[in-house]
C-alpha cells in the first residue's frame, strides 16, 4: 500500500504552523514559526499583527515543511487546514493558502476544527482508544469532551468565563510576568508553597462546567490588599496557590467524568497541558486506575502546531470529508 501524506496548516492565533503526517500518525515534518516576541510587549496577541506575520511566514513555512519531509506537492494526498475557531484575520491566511494550493495542485482540501486538533495531538503519541475523555485546556478553551468514536465530540463541560490558560496569563500579568504567563507561573509555583487560601469553583453538584474568573479576581484582590497593608506576598507562594486551585478542580472533575462515562482513555490537550503541576497531578490521579490509560502529549504537541491538524485531517480525509473552494474561516466554530 502506498504511503499517505497529509499536509496540515494552522494559523488560528499567533503560530504560523505547517506539518506533514505520514499514514495518519507519523510526523514527517512539524514546523512552527512563533510570533510571541512580536506580541510580548503588548501583553497579549494583537490580531492585526498576527495576520501580517502569517502573510509573511506562510509560504516560507510550507516550503520548509516539504523540505524537511523531503517531499513535493505531488506526494501530498490531502491538505488539512484549521477553519476555526480563532482570530478571523489569522485563520483566513491559512484557509486561503490551503485553498490556493489545493486548487493549483488538484489536492483534496479537508477542514479541521482547532480543538479537534488539540485532542488528536494524542494520536501522534498512541492510538486513540474509545470511548475516551479529553481534557482540553488552552488559552481560549477549557472543556471536557467525550468521544465514543473518531469525529464524535460531545462537550460535557466547559468554562463559563475565562479559559484556564487565560486565567494563567491574567494572573501572570498581575505578577508582572511576561506574556504568555503560563510557563512562568508554572516555574514559580514549583518554588513556592500553596499556603494562600484561594477559592475553588466547583459550581452546582454534578456539573462538569468550569469557572476561573472568580479565582483570578481573588488573586488580584490578594495582591492589592497586601499592597495596601504595605505587605509583600511572595509571588512564588501566590503562583503555587493559584496553580493548586486550578489543578484541583481540573483533576477532580476529570476523575468524576471518567467514572461516570466509563471511558477507557483520558487524553489531555491544549497549551495548559504543558503545565508540570497538572501533568504530575493527573499522573498521580490515574496511576492507580489500571483500566484507564492516561495520555499527555509532549510539550511541543500541547501548544499550537500543525501536526495535530494534519492528524485530524488524515482521519477525516479517509472518511471522505472535503471542503470546496468556498471554504471560509469560522472564528466562533463549535466542535
Ligand atoms: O493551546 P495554546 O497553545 O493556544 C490556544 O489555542 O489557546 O495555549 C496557550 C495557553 C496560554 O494561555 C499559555 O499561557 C498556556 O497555554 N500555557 C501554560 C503553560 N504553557 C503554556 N499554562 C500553564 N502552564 C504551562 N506550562
Ligand atoms: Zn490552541
Amino acid at each position: 500500500k502506498k504511503d499517505q501524506f497529509v499536509l496540515g496548516i494552522e494559523t488560528s492565533c499567533d503560530e504560523t504552523a505547517v506539518a506533514i503526517i505520514k499514514n495518519g500518525r507519523e510526523i514527517a515534518a512539524n514546523v512552527v514559526a512563533s510570533q510571541i516576541e512580536s506580541h510580548k510587549r503588548f501583553g497579549g496577541v494583537v490580531p492585526e499583527i498576527a495576520s501580517r506575520h502569517h502573510v509573511e511566514q506562510i509560504t516560507i513555512v510550507i516550503e520548509e515543511a516539504l523540505n524537511r519531509a523531503n517531499l513535493t506537492f505531488s506526494d501530498i494526498n490531502a491538505i488539512a487546514v484549521t477553519e476555526g475557531p480563532g482570530l478571523v484575520g489569522a485563520l483566513l491566511i491559512g484557509v486561503n493558502a490551503a485553498k490556493a494550493l489545493a486548487f493549483a495542485h488538484g489536492i483534496p482540501l479537508v477542514p479541521v476544527h482547532h480543538i479537534a486538533g488539540h485532542i488528536y495531538a494524542n494520536r501522534l503519541v498512541t492510538e486513540l482508544n474509545f470511548p475516551l475523555l479529553a481534557l482540553v485546556v488552552s488559552g481560549g478553551h477549557t472543556e471536557l469532551v467525550y468521544m465514543k468514536e473518531h469525529g464524535h465530540f460531545e462537550v460535557i463541560g466547559e468554562t463559563r468565563d475565562d479559559a484556564a490558560g487565560e486565567a494563567y496569563d491574567k494572573v501572570a500579568r498581575t505578577l508582572n510576568l511576561p506574556y504568555p504567563g503560563g510557563p512562568h507561573i508554572d516555574r514559580l509555583a514549583a518554588e513556592g508553597s500553596p499556603n494562600i487560601d484561594l477559592p475553588r469553583a466547583w459550581l452546582e453538584e454534578g456539573s462538569y462546567d468550569f469557572s476561573f474568573s472568580g479565582l483570578k479576581s481573588a488573586v488580584i484582590n490578594t495582591v492589592h490588599n497586601a499592597e495596601q497593608r504595605g505587605e509583600i506576598i511572595a509571588p512564588e507562594d501566590l503562583a503555587a496557590s493559584f496553580q493548586a486551585s486550578v489543578i484541583e478542580v481540573l483533576v477532580k472533575k476529570t476523575e468524576k467524568a471518567v467514572a461516570e462515562y466509563g471511558v477507557k482513555q483520558v487524553v489531555v490537550a491544549g497549551g495548559v497541558a504543558a503545565n508540570k503541576g497538572l501533568r504530575a497531578a493527573l499522573e498521580k490521579a490515574f496511576s492507580e486506575k489500571e483500566s484507564i490509560e492516561l495520555v499527555i502529549p509532549p510539550l511541543s504537541l500541547c501548544t499550537d502546531n500543525a501536526a495535530m491538524i494534519a492528524a485530524v485531517g488524515s482521519i477525516m480525509f479517509e472518511r471522505g470529508i472535503r471542503a470546496d473552494l468556498s471554504l471560509n474561516a469560522l472564528p466562533g466554530l463549535d466542535i
